[in-house]
C-alpha cells in the first residue's frame, strides 16, 4: 500500500456540550475518492474545517504523507496543497472567470521601469484559458463575468480556482445540492478528472447515487462518530442508508431484545 495521502487519528471536537467528533480517523490515499455521508450534524464539515485548518481540534493528529503536520490557518493547509471549494459565495460575481480563478495570487507586469505594477490580464485570460481546457469545462472565454455563469459552471470555476495551483487534495462539501440534473452529471465528471489528474478528492453529499458514482471508499460519520469506512465495490446504497440511520444496531437491538 502507498502512504495515505492524509491520515487524521483520534480526531475530538466539541462546541461548548455538543461532542461534534469523537476519535474519528480519515485515510484518503493517492488518487483516490472518498465520499463522507451521514446525516445533518453528524459532523462533516467540523470534520473537514479541521482538515483545512479552520477549526485546530480539541485532540488526535493530522499527517499528510506521512509526516505530522499542525494547521493554524486554512493559509497552512493550502501551502500543502490541501483546498476547499467554496461555492458561490467566494466567487466574485462581478469580476469575470479569469479574475476568479486567479483571485488573491494575480500575476503583474512591471511598466514604467518598474515605477508600476499593473494586473496582467493577458497572461490571466491566457492561463485561466489552459485551465478550462485542461480540466475540460465547457465555459466559452474565461473573460466572461461570473454572474452570467450557471450554477454548475460556477462551480466549476470554484473548482478550478481550487486545483488550478498545485492542489493535492481537493474538498468539495455539497457541490451538487443546488444543481440541475445536467450541472450535476458535469461536477462529476469534474471530480473524475481530477482522480486523472492524480488529486484526490474529498466529496461531502447527501446525494446517494452522486457518492456511488464517483467514490471509491465510502465513509459514515453518525453523531461525531465514525461508524463505517467502505469500499464502494463492497458496498451498497441500502448499506450505507442503514449506517447513517442507525437502522442497523436498531435492527440488531431488536433481535437481541425478541431472542
Ligand atoms: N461553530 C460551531 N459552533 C457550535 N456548534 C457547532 C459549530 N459548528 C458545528 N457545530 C455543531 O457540531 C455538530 C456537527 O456539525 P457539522 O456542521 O459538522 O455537521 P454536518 O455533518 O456537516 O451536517 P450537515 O449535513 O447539516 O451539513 C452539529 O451539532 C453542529 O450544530
Ligand atoms: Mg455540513
Amino acid at each position: 500500500m502507498p502512504e495515505p495521502l492524509v491520515r487524521m487519528e483520534k480526531i475530538c471536537k466539541s462546541f461548548g456540550p455538543v461532542r461534534a467528533l469523537q476519535n474519528v480517523d480519515l485515510v484518503l490515499n493517492p488518487s483516490e475518492v472518498l465520499g463522507i455521508v451521514g446525516d445533518n450534524g453528524a459532523g462533516k464539515s467540523t470534520l473537514m474545517k479541521v482538515l483545512t485548518g479552520v477549526y485546530q481540534p480539541d485532540s488526535g493528529r493530522i499527517y499528510f504523507q506521512g509526516r505530522p503536520v499542525h494547521f493554524n490557518s486554512p493559509h497552512d493547509s493550502r501551502a500543502l496543497g490541501i483546498e476547499m471549494v467554496y461555492q458561490d459565495l467566494a466567487l466574485a460575481g462581478n469580476l469575470n472567470v479569469a479574475a476568479n480563478i486567479y483571485l488573491g495570487r494575480e500575476p503583474t507586469k512591471k511598466r514604467l521601469g518598474g515605477l508600476v505594477k499593473l494586473l496582467d490580464h493577458k497572461s490571466m485570460a491566457d492561463g485561466a484559458a489552459r485551465l478550462l481546457e485542461r480540466l475540460k469545462i465547457e465555459i466559452h472565454s474565461p473573460t466572461l463575468l461570473v454572474e452570467t455563469l450557471s450554477g454548475g459552471q460556477r462551480q466549476a470555476v470554484a473548482v478550478a480556482r481550487s486545483v488550478g495551483f498545485e492542489a493535492k487534495v481537493v474538498i468539495m462539501d455539497e457541490p451538487t445540492a443546488a444543481l440541475a440534473v445536467k450541472e450535476v452529471a458535469k461536477v462529476l465528471d469534474l471530480i473524475r478528472g481530477l482522480k486523472e489528474h492524480d488529486v484526490a478528492v474529498i466529496l461531502i453529499s447527501h446525494r446517494m447515487p452522486d457518492i456511488f458514482e464517483v467514490c471509491d471508499r465510502i465513509m459514515v460519520l453518525r453523531q461525531g462518530v465514525k461508524v463505517g469506512d467502505v469500499l464502494r465495490e463492497r458496498t451498497c446504497m441500502d448499506e450505507i442508508v442503514a449506517l447513517i440511520t442507525g437502522a442497523q444496531e436498531e435492527a440488531l437491538q431488536y433481535c437481541l431484545e425478541v431472542v
